[in-house]
């Protein structure tokens, strides 16, 4: 897959630094030349002989290097690269990535270079949610630099909370996806919904469900990796935010619908949300009392269906407008019926019964219904980030061919 690839993996300093050897490991088991940059800090973590020796080349450490210049100068490592890694990306080293610091030999390559950079950053949770580190973050989001995790869980401090450098085979699986479908969707402007809506009772309470948003921020990582203008409209949720253009922060459907129409002409538009079908007819504006003989009746109003409005849009219609369905029972004739009456081009459709561990877990299970197409595929077992970009190369051959309202006018030309 990377085959004749020139990969140049910066390894800073931090404890998940060791990861870096088995993501060199992976790296070159898929056929790629790996280069390692490793920082003062990194040289605290892993030996410069244990790089070598996995990488099986020379370990760079120092900008001022007298051997290191003549053999192979700062500008040329960085040139000579398909893709420059980042991994572990300390906050130190993306605070100077982001202020354009020069002030050894990992900065200034990175300065120098005029390649795509990944950042896989890793550090305490504190550091991560820091408005110094999100503000570099953004800039450096802003400037096009990808980010593969961080990954939320248990930190090496004993703490809790985002930050955990991505595993290995998910870093590698950002690097394939990335050569894969480089620049793809380049100028393709997408809307994807994720996470529950809530829909308040009063103060307190809420209607909602367990949708996590793994599922629905897999697919704008994915289609942000192809080069989309992403554009996630998320309900609430716990998740690190993905790497995409755009983030809009909802909590009930109205908000959520509010938020897509307003974004409106875009090309691409994918409800992975589960939106809340109701929302209560009048909202307490105080916390209903319990009184100990009259239970509450709770009155309902149906809720507008976001992925219906987009699919009829009279004047706005997207080229491709895509659903998904949750199920627990009789998914395909419930899939084939919602695809017709909801008029969107594809529908991918889970069964959400407790038992299948769809909801906030890493793995799903599809089955994909056209329009005007009898049948459906079945893609099987797989986890949410293979499935997305599943959907993102099925959604780059479909632009391709054009077959679908003239989307080949979409895409730019080769
Ligand atoms: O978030 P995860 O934990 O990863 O779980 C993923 C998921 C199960 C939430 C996801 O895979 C999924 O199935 N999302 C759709 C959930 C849903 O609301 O399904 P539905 O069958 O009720 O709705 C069908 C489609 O209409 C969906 O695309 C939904 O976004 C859309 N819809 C529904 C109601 C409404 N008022 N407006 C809508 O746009």
């Amino acid at each position: 897959m990377l085959k004749d690839k020139s990969i140049l993996l910066i390894i800073s300093g931090g404890i998940a630094a060791y990861k870096a050897l088995e993501l060199i490991r992976l790296i070159r088991k898929d056929g790629a030349k790996v280069r390692c940059i490793l920082t003062k800090g990194g040289e605290q973590f892993v030996t410069p002989l244990s790089v070598a020796s996995l990488s099986e080349n020379e370990v760079y450490t120092d900008l001022w290097s007298l051997k290191d210049e003549t053999e192979m100068g700062h500008i040329r490592l960085s040139r000579e690269a398909d893709l420059i890694i980042v991994a572990p990306a300390s906050a130190d080293l993306m605070a100077k990535m982001a202020n354009g610091y020069a002030n050894d030999l990992a900065s200034t390559c990175l300065l120098a270079s005029d390649t795509h950079i990944l950042a896989a950053p890793a550090m305490n949770h504190k550091m991560w949610d820091n408005p110094a580190t999100q503000g570099n973050i953004k800039t450096l989001r802003d400037r096009g630099i990808l980010f593969s995790g961080p990954d939320a869980g248990d930190m090496a401090c004993g703490e809790h909370g985002i930050g955990r450098l991505s595993e290995p085979e998910n870093i590698l699986d950002s690097v394939r996806n990335f050569f894969r479908y480089k620049d793809a969707l380049k100028g393709v402007r997408a809307v994807v919904t994720s996470g529950p809506t809530y829909e308040p009772i009063d103060p307190v309470r809420f209607i909602g469900n367990r949708s996590s948003g793994k599922q629905g921020q897999a697919i704008a990582e994915a289609l942000s990796l192809a080069g989309a203008d992403v554009h996630l409209i998320t309900g609430p949720v716990s998740l690190p935010p993905p790497a995409v253009k755009q983030i809009t922060r909802v909590e009930t459907a109205l908000e959520m619908l509010d938020a897509v129409e307003a974004d409106l002409p875009f090309e691409i538009f994918i409800g992975t949300a589960a939106v809340s079908d109701w929302r209560a007819n009048d909202l307490a504006q105080q916390k209903i009392k319990k009184d100990g003989t009259n239970v509450p009746e709770l009155k309902l109003t149906e809720n507008p269906d976001i992925l219906k409005i987009v699919a009829n849009h009279k004047t706005h219609r997207p080229a491709l407008v895509i659903g998904f369905a949750a199920e627990t029972e009789n998914l395909q004739e419930n899939a084939r019926n919602k695809v017709n009456k909801k008029s969107c081009d594809w529908l991918l459709a889970n069964n959400v019964a407790a038992e299948k561990k769809v909801f906030g877990t890493d793995e799903n299970h599809v089955m994909l219904f056209q329009t005007n197409t009898d049948g459906h595929e079945d893609w099987g077992q797989m986890t949410k980030s293979s499935l997305a970009q599943k959907l993102v190369s099925k959604i780059i051959e479909e632009l391709k061919n054009g077959e679908k309202n003239d989307t080949s006018t979409i895409l730019a030309a080769e």
